[in-house]
């Protein structure tokens, strides 16, 4: 039974990863345009192509058409049409998510959801019904690839987009109420499964309620509008088509997101809830070849979930990428603390070369992340979790041999300090968890002073100057982290030897 309250509840914003807005140059304009006139003439050649279809591809009868009275004007408003949809294409998404179109790659990504819908659309109008398009595939996948703004914006434009190629294609044949009348009900479906279709904790259930909400707005909408064949055999196959429309949007989305995802390399909650599995490739790999590293990213995981849950950042991607942040380890596991079982490798080696290969764990991770076609958020936080910090265990050793002032820098991670929230909370976390595990009292005011010492060191060697993370966000993180940490190490009463039986 579906759960209605559920399906209504207001979903938990998804905060932007970080509020930063990157300046334009102009060649950044030059390049963004040029992708935007581009599909705008792949748009305008399939409008001609929908003519094209509308004569069941006779060339000849298309010219005649082509060449008749009025059909110069008609051609002539499609054409305007597609143009200024593209406009508000552009000024939408420059004026509310600039930095996402700063990339060619989702300028792409914004016009291949178009051009997909519309040719679905216009396929499935001209072939099965008006009533059986499954409309709300344009929204659906802007919300579940973009955000659900976009989804909102989107579909309003493919609503648009379906009405210039149903009437203005060449030789279309709806007219009037007939025409406007299913690219209505296409409109109030698509908003309504946006908004139904959350945009985090998208499941099995939640799809098939979305599918089962659009399908039965069309049937009402259908049956209205229909009212005159009531009960006749048309009106049935129309009904059908109604509930086809909601389930081929919703089975469609699903199909169509994974290759989206892998082509674009997108995160999406699907993408990520794959990569968290344990079972996933590198994650395996890590456990077999560094069980400490695993273990350790496991927790840190953990925590990072709830500090970003507590601070309004996105949990899972937290998770996810903190699970990923010291992948870079595989390279050379040995040498890591939390894999050494009995010797330590670095007891035969200078600090210097210590130093060198502790800090290149970032960069490997880097390495291995992009090698393997992970979301680049992943290769951030990997390149970012330790910031510019100075390794001190190796700093210490080297200064014991040095009788000079040592160079700092050359004992510290090469940065980028975190740039997002989400890759400040990980440092954190990281730093915490790894303090936690030489702790003798693990109570929670032995586990608060450790958090508070691991913030302060961090705060003190200003690696927070490149996020925007604040003073609120570092309270609520050190409350959550000593929270999480306490109950990771809790005490468990010593069990009793025990005799069963004789
Ligand atoms: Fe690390
Ligand atoms: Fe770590």
């Amino acid at each position: 039974m579906i759960n209605i309250t559920k399906i209504f509840k207001t979903p938990k914003m998804k905060m932007p990863h970080s509020r930063k807005i990157d300046l334009w140059k102009g060649s950044d304009f030059v390049r963004i345009i040029f992708f935007f006139v581009l599909h705008t003439v792949i748009l305008w050649a399939l409008f001609l192509l929908g003519g094209l279809v509308n004569v069941d591809f006779d060339v000849s009868a298309f010219w005649d058409k082509l060449s008749s009275s009025g059909m110069v004007s008609t051609v002539g408003y499609g054409t305007c049409a597609i143009i200024s949809m593209s406009i508000c294409v552009f000024m939408y998404f420059f004026f509310e998510n600039r930095n996402f179109i700063k990339s060619g790659k989702n300028v792409n990504l914004i016009y291949i959801i178009f051009e997909l819908s519309i040719v679905v659309n216009f396929l499935t109008g001209h072939y099965v019904s008006v009533y059986a398009r499954p409309f709300a595939l344009c929204g659906l996948l802007a919300l579940g690839l973009v955000n659900r703004r976009a989804g909102v914006f989107m579909s309003s434009i493919i609503t648009i987009l379906t009405l210039i190629f149903d009437v203005f294609a060449i030789g279309a044949s709806s007219d009037g109420i007939n025409a406007i009348a299913p690219v209505f009900i296409g409109f109030t479906t698509s908003l309504i499964a946006v908004y139904v279709a959350l945009e985090s904790s998208r499941s099995r259930m939640r799809f098939l309620a979305t599918g089962a909400i659009i399908s039965l707005i069309t049937f009402v909408f259908a049956a209205f509008i229909e009212y005159d064949t009531f009960l006749s055999k048309e009106f049935w196959k129309i009904i059908i088509y109604g509930a086809f429309s909601g389930m081929m949007a919703v089975v469609m989305d699903m199909a169509a997101l994974p290759i989206f995802e892998w082509t674009f390399n997108l995160v999406t909650d699907f993408r990520l809830a794959e990569l968290s599995n344990y079972n996933s490739k590198l994650l395996k790999k890590m456990y077999e070849e560094a069980p400490g590293t695993f273990t350790h990213c496991s927790y840190v995981a953990m925590l990072a979930e709830q500090c970003a849950s507590a601070i309004g950042e996105n949990a899972v991607l937290a998770r996810a990428c903190a699970l990923y942040h010291d992948v870079g380890k595989l390279e050379q596991p040995e040498f890591f603390t939390e894999n050494q079982k009995s010797k330590n490798l670095h007891n035969e080696i200078t600090p210097e070369v210590s130093v060198d290969i502790i800090r290149s764990h970032t960069k490997n991770g880097v390495k291995i992340i992009k090698k393997n076609r992970l979301p680049q958020i992943f290769a951030d936080v990997a390149e970012q979790h330790h910031g510019t910090m100075v390794i001190r265990y190796f700093y210490a050793q080297a200064q014991k041999f040095y009788e000079n002032d040592l160079d700092a820098a050359k004992f510290s991670y090469p940065g980028p300090k975190p740039k997002t929230k989400i890759a400040a909370i990980i440092m954190i976390a990281d730093g915490a968890e790894a303090k936690a595990r030489s702790l003798k009292d693990r109570s929670s005011a032995a586990v608060d002073q450790a958090v508070k010492e691991i913030i302060e060191e961090r705060v003190n060697a200003d690696q927070f100057s490149d996020c925007d993370l604040t003073t609120f966000d570092i309270a609520v993180i050190r409350e959550t982290l000593t929270k999480g940490i306490t109950g990771i190490h809790h005490d468990r009463i010593a069990y009793p030897p025990l005799k069963i039986g004789k």
